[in-house]
């Protein structure tokens, strides 16, 4: 009985202590087959690191014969792994998507077929890369398509609407601009699309503040 009067009376003094507890929860020792790590705990603290290392004829799941893994929220980050060394890492290749092996890496003899983004063209049309002996065959290139458009420009008092950021969009495509509230476009509307036609965006409004544009108007007629 005492015990428990005892356990509620420290829950009362010390709400904030578990609380940043459960806030920032710490990690176990990993599992690491194949391979050691250091330092050698029970736990760690959140945002702890570790270095790892791996037995012959393995690898980390990174760049390098040791790697370092950091307690991120109960969790080890990257994970700590030491697979076959004829296995590969994931490829670094800008512009492209493939389907991700979600443990971070791929046997040997596997081959990836990327897929270019949007405004990006294969190179040479080779689209794939096969794991051979712990490393990739040559990797393709995604291209910027030449008549693919940059970021549309930027427009005072105007925004892009409908369209989360990219930096290339591909040609023939198009881009909504809104103006700002009390500012119009030519002609009066507030909203104009802007398109990529061989490269270059078409042209974009510009918005002035609707006063503005009558006082304008009133001295030409
Ligand atoms: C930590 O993990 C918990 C549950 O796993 C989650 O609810 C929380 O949002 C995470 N916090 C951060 C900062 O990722
Ligand atoms: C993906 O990773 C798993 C381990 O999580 C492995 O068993 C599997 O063979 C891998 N797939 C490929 C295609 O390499
Ligand atoms: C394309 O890649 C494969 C495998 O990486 C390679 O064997 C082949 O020679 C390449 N083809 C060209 C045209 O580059
Ligand atoms: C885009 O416009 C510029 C000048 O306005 C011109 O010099 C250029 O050739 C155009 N680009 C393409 C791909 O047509």
């Amino acid at each position: 009985m005492y015990i428990r009067y005892l356990g509620f009376g420290l829950l009362i003094w010390f709400p904030g202590a578990l609380h940043a507890q459960h806030a920032t929860p710490s990690c176990s020792a990993p599992r690491l087959d194949g391979g050691f790590f250091s330092p050698k705990q029970e736990t760690y603290s959140d945002e702890t690191a570790l270095t790892y290392t791996c037995n012959d004829g393995r690898k980390p799941t990174v760049k390098g014969w040791w790697a370092t893994s950091t307690c991120l929220n109960g969790t080890w980050s990257p994970e700590p792994q030491c697979i076959d060394e004829k296995a590969c890492i994931a490829p670094d290749i800008p512009n492209t998507q493939y389907r991700e092996n979600q443990s971070g890496w791929y046997n040997d003899e596997h081959k990836i077929r990327i897929t270019c983004n949007e405004g990006y063209d294969p190179k040479g049309h080779n689209v794939t890369t096969t794991c051979i002996n712990g490393k990739w065959s040559s990797v393709p290139v995604c291209e910027k398509n030449i008549h693919a458009c940059g970021e549309p420009p930027q427009i005072p008092h105007a925004v892009i609407i409908l369209q989360g950021y990219q930096d290339v969009f591909a040609a023939d495509t198009g881009v909504q601009y809104q103006c700002q509230d009390g500012y119009t476009a030519e002609g009066g509307d507030t909203k104009k699309y802007v398109y990529c036609i061989a490269g270059n965006w078409t042209e974009g409004p510009v918005c002035s503040k609707w006063g503005h544009t009558l006082q304008r108007n009133q001295t030409w007629y």
